[in-house]
């Protein structure tokens, strides 16, 4: 597998590319990135994916020279060199490095890096057997519809859902709690936060997203997703909710009620890796009937053939 990348418009080995351990993405997560995939060659949605970078960018006053174009003009040249018809593109934009202190430097030099290797596995029925997620907590900050590289919680649900052998963790806001968990093994031993609930019952808080991924839930025919507020609104939610419209359905942009889910006909997750991927089970209880449902394959294969007849430029 080649290890080149591109750092700050050049191709390198992984190896030879130094950053600066002062970069501010490393001291504060002071950073954004973008993860495109990459099919037979072409780059799905690059434009979309690469102007929400860029709009990220201004939103964080970070200063840079990048445009659409050059973007994509690097994309190319590192798909090029690589071969990798299909892949994961990772684009990652920081503030660059700066002596330590909080508030933004004066001047900045930005660093961006672009890596493209093979698409990380994911298991090989979760598509179409459907998969199984764990709810936690929310625990992060206001700024979710930026896609910064401050993902520890992100990541603190993603090694729960590991830790219990399933593939998501549903992160819930609003929850009735006086206190957080003390540690990382407290965090992730904890059973999902709706093991011990009941259809029917009264929950407090509401679903906002996966770790790595948004969700919709369906019940009645009626598809429903939280809202852009504390979410990542993902290329892939975007393209499910057109193909939603299209195909006829209901849809809506709401609040999802964590006790929601538990009575839900189907539930699904959207990513740029994982497609649209059917969740069968939460924290136990079966979804549905406990396999996809209608709704969920029809949009899985909508997106299916959307991909295949999107024009991909490689
Ligand atoms: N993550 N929500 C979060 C928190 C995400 O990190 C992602 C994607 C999504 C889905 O967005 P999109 O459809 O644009 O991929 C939603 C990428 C894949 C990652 O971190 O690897």
């Amino acid at each position: 597998m080649s290890q080149l990348i591109v750092l700050n418009g050049q191709i390198v080995e992984v190896e030879e590319a130094n950053v600066s351990v002062l970069d501010r993405a490393n001291l504060f997560g002071d950073g954004l990135y973008e993860v495109i995939r990459c099919y037979t060659g072409g780059l799905f949605e690059h434009g979309t994916h690469v102007e929400r970078l860029l709009d990220g960018a201004a939103a964080l006053g970070i200063t840079h020279d990048w445009t659409r174009e050059s973007l994509e003009s690097a994309a190319r040249r590192l798909q090029a060199e690589t071969g990798i018809m299909e892949g994961e593109m990772y684009i990652q934009l920081s503030r660059g490095p700066a002596v330590r202190s909080h508030y933004f430097p004066d001047s900045q030099s930005p660093t961006i890096f672009i890596t493209l290797y093979p698409v990380r596995p994911i298991p090989p029925d979760a598509c179409t057997a459907g998969t199984s997620v764990i709810t936690c907590p929310d625990m992060r900050h206001g700024w979710c519809h930026l896609k910064t590289v401050n993902l520890l919680s992100n990541c603190l649900a993603k090694e729960k859902a590991h830790r219990h052998g399933v593939w998501e963790g549903l992160m819930l806001r609003g929850l009735d709690r006086t206190t957080l968990p003390g540690s990382v093994e407290e965090y992730c031993d904890a059973p999902g936060e709706l093991s011990s609930v009941s259809p029917g019952d009264k929950f407090a808080g509401y679903v906002t997203e996966g770790a790595s991924a948004n969700v919709f839930v369906v019940k009645d025919g009626r598809i429903a997703t939280p809202p852009r507020e504390n979410i990542l609104p993902g290329v892939t939610r975007r393209i499910t909710l057109e193909l939603a419209n299209r195909a006829g359905y209901e849809v809506k942009e709401r609040r999802v009620l964590a006790e929601e889910l538990l009575v839900a006909d189907e539930v699904f997750l959207t990513s740029t890796v994982g497609e649209i991927m059917p969740v069968v089970n939460i924290d136990g209880h079966l979804v549905g009937a406990g396999e996809p449902g209608p709704i969920t394959r029809r949009l899985a294969s909508m997106y299916t053939e959307r991909v295949a007849s999107a024009k991909l430029r490689g």
